[in-house]
């Protein structure tokens, strides 16, 4: 092993166990980055990073309390999709900052009357917003975006691609609770081919050293799954034995050209988490969704509110101060106080 490997592992391993500051090699910035636009390519040190700059806002971020160090910046969110807690959540991290936060509501905006989505980045870009929060229905439309524009840009959901902030929030979620993601064991399960949360959390996971299961029916299995370096059943009963961690995923109809399942209740007869099939993990398993959930569906009620196990509302809590953290650590260049 060389040097290289052997402090990388080093850091790892520290950063996943404790919430204090990831140290960069002298001369590089910890997030060398203009956009989050993807957990895929990230250093493990670097989404440390991240995580250990949202440890600081978690539980504490008041939004009468502390000082906005993000004043007089501006925040675009531009959501192409519908949203609940993604979107409100970065509406609230930008106030807390201090930011001046637009949401931009697409159903009443020209984009309904056949304006590109390069003209509407131009447009957007015109206005000067120090970053942009996009979410939208194709994968690789934010990236495009983001060539356009001159700000920071942050994706809050593309296609099937990617939700680097939901992996963040759950990773911070797990390491809060159990003290580190190196080692753990994680299962997935669920529509995975068509989730961006599934493919954002298996980068994420792996980027820190925790070992992956996916569980689904074949259907819902994306045929690069050997690639990605997750562990694959089609059984709920192996797929959870004994693991730490499970996070449920909705069925993404909206998604779907097709049935992809015979039928809902067949899909909860099998891979429902019901408390018989979570029995098959560890006692202390923590149970996940990044929301909307359908109950009796993809989950029992009886899991989802059981909050010796599950961790669903502070998944929604993590989320402000993951994103409070990206908008931080994006706009620090801006700010001569923080200039790494
Ligand atoms: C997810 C999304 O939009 O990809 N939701 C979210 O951001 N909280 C998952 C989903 O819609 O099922």
């Amino acid at each position: 092993m060389s040097d290289t490997d052997g402090r990388t592992r080093r850091k790892r391993d520290r950063g996943a166990r404790t919430p204090a500051p990831a140290s960069p090699p002298p001369g590089r910035k910890p997030f060398p980055h203009r956009d989050l636009l993807g957990i895929e390519g990230l250093a493990a040190e670097e989404i440390t990073f991240l995580l250990d700059t949202a440890e600081g806002y978690a539980g504490s971020a008041r939004p009468a309390a502390g000082p906005r160090p993000l004043t007089g910046l501006t925040q675009i969110n531009l959501f192409f999709e519908a949203s609940t807690r993604t979107l409100m959540s970065f509406e609230i991290a930008g106030k807390r900052l201090g930011m001046d936060t637009v949401s931009f509501a697409v159903a009443a905006s020209s984009i309904k009357k056949g304006e590109t989505l390069l003209d509407t980045a131009q447009t957007l870009n015109a206005m000067r917003p120090d970053v942009l929060v996009v979410r939208h229905a194709h994968s690789g439309a934010v990236s495009l975006l983001a060539e356009k524009v001159h700000c920071a840009v942050i994706n809050a959901g593309d296609g099937r691609h990617e939700h680097p902030t939901q992996a963040l929030l759950d990773a911070l979620t797990i390491r809060r609770r159990k003290g580190r993601l190196a080692g753990l064991t994680v299962a997935i399960c669920g529509d995975i081919t068509h989730s961006r949360v599934a493919r954002s959390n298996i980068h994420l996971l792996a980027a820190m050293g925790a070992r992956i299961r996916v569980v689904a029916p074949p259907t819902l299995l994306p045929r690069d799954c050997d690639r990605l370096g997750v562990e694959v059943h089609h059984h709920m009963r192996d797929g959870l034995a004994d693991c730490d961690v499970v996070m449920m995923l909705r069925l993404q109809k909206e998604r779907m050209q097709g049935a992809f399942v015979p039928s809902e209740r067949e899909f909860y007869h099998f891979y429902g988490l019901t408390p018989d099939k979570l029995a098959r993990a560890r006692r202390d398993v923590l149970v996940m969704h990044p929301g909307p959930m359908n109950r009796g569906v993809e989950i029992a009620t009886a899991v989802a509110d059981d909050l010796a196990h599950s961790a669903i509302e502070e998944q929604v809590e993590m989320g402000v101060a993951v994103r409070m953290a990206c908008l931080d650590v994006l706009t620090r260049h801006l700010r001569p106080d923080m200039a790494a």
